[in-house]
């Protein structure tokens, strides 16, 4: 799984052989430039996300719910028919939420569970379930979240062996982002993947392209073009006599 947030990027990663496409609340982060994704709104994701379906004809799409948009189980349905009428094919949630998750599922949309690191909660950004007491809480969220219905759940931000333990644990796929080398499925935001802010440098993070080299790059070489009259030449230009 990968995450899109635009028609042209969607496009792309439609034509590859992953998954799934998450319109993730990192949009928040990547694309609006805020620190967390507690700003991003039910609106963003619902723009975002319509941008996305345009590009997709082949993958699933999954979005976010927002902070705030599933405190109730009316809210919850209410969101996340918002965001199917904007072309998800489920949504996702933070979080051991047991009668939120049936009540979407059992409105027909399926949902994504999200345990480990929560961004919509957490004060900073860490590995978690390092301590006994959370490491247990972690692995009951996970079977509790499954139980009720997730079709499968993202584990951010933890231990490669509490990875393996909620992966064995549960009976729906994993999808890990830091969680080491056992879960079912991984995920990683596509700004990451390319390298779009070399200055972002997490461990979990390998990079498969230097994106925001190649774009120094070429606005370098347009530039130059440009100041030295060499763009646009003959070639750019229409009804151009030699
Ligand atoms: O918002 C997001 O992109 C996510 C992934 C990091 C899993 O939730």
């Amino acid at each position: 799984m990968l995450t899109a947030y635009d028609y042209q990027m969607a496009k792309i990663l439609d034509a590859t052989d992953i998954d799934i496409i998450l319109v993730g609340d990192s949009l928040g982060m990547v694309f609006q430039g805020f620190e967390s994704t507690r700003h991003v709104t039910l609106r963003d994701m619902m723009y975002h996300t319509s941008a996305v379906r345009r590009g997709t004809k082949r993958k699933m799409v999954v979005s976010d719910l927002p902070i705030g948009t599933y405190d109730t189980p009316g809210e919850a349905i209410k969101s996340s028919t918002m965001l199917v009428d904007s072309g998800a094919d489920a949504v996702k949630l933070e979080g051991n939420f047991p009668e939120i998750i049936e009540a979407i599922v059992e409105h027909g949309i399926p949902v994504m569970g999200h345990v480990g690191l929560l961004p919509q909660s957490a004060s900073k950004y860490r590995v978690v379930g390092m301590k006994p007491e959370e490491h247990s809480r972690i692995v009951s969220d996970s079977l509790s979240i499954s139980q009720a219905g997730a079709f499968s759940i993202v584990v951010e931000s933890v231990s490669e062996p509490l990875g393996k333990e909620i992966t064995e644990s549960v009976n729906v796929p994993t999808i890990g982002i830091g969680a080491g080398r056992y879960c079912d499925g991984q995920v990683l935001v596509i700004n990451d993947l390319l390298t779009c802010d070399p200055s972002f440098k997490p461990k979990f993070v390998k990079r498969y392209a230097n994106l925001g080299n190649l774009i120094s790059e070429a606005v370098a070489a347009f530039s130059a073009d440009v100041r030295a009259n060499r763009f646009p030449d003959e070639e750019y230009s229409y009804g151009a006599s030699s």
